[in-house]
């Protein structure tokens, strides 16, 4: 489904990150961009071994530390269809902290968004980040994803296309219950 907000359209699809054709697609990393399972192995897999060395090209700190929670780190995409990848790092969801949670995923995707309007980029497909390994709440992830990527679209020019891609049936309706219930506000 694909549901236009005043300056781009968000589109819902089933299907694997690796496979878009979108200028960017983003990456569900962790803190050291040193690949992982889920998303980031695939992502890595497919793009080739370019992009690990692309990742470890940006300065780490003293704990091996890249790239902040919330924040994004951008490379070329190797042997992808995608232009660039946004790497982004999500939470890890614990419930004691989840408010700090919700503004990190929430100021994730903003940052994406806004890497991507920096790149020049037209279109960027999302996983739905932090839902995996690291056990955010698919409903408050969708939520969260939802409403920072509408928002955003209604406020700036740049994006035309934002697809969010989704694994797995449950998890598209989850995100189209609240694609529905941001554009019924
Ligand atoms: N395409 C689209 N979605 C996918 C794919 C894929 N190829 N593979 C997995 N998913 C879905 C999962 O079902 C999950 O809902 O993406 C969501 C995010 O899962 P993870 O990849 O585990 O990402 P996250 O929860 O953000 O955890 C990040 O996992 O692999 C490590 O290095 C990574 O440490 C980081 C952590």
């Amino acid at each position: 489904m694909i549901r236009k907000l005043k300056h781009g359209s968000v589109e819902l699809v089933i299907g694997n990150i690796v496979d878009q054709r979108t200028d960017a697609i983003v990456n569900a990393a962790n803190t050291k961009l040193a690949g992982g399972g889920g998303v980031d192995g695939a992502i890595h897999r497919a793009a080739g071994p370019e992009l690990k060395e692309l990742c470890l090209q940006f300065p780490a700190d003293e704990n091996g530390r890249r790239c902040e929670t919330g924040h994004v780190q951008v490379t070329t995409a190797g042997k992808l269809a995608a232009k660039f990848v946004i790497h982004a790092v999500g939470p890890f969801y614990n419930e004691k902290y989840a408010e700090k949670a919700h503004a990190q995923l929430r100021q994730l995707h903003v940052h994406a968004l806004q890497a991507a309007i920096d790149h020049n980029c037209k279109s960027i497909a999302f996983p739905a980040i932090s839902t995996g390994a690291y056990r955010f709440p698919i409903a408050d992830a969708a939520r969260i994803a939802i409403a920072s990527v509408c928002s955003f679209l209604d406020a700036n020019i740049g994006i035309e296309l934002v697809r969010f891609v989704l694994y797995k049936q449950g998890q598209y309706d989850t995100f189209k219950l609240a694609l529905d219930d941001w554009s019924a506000k």
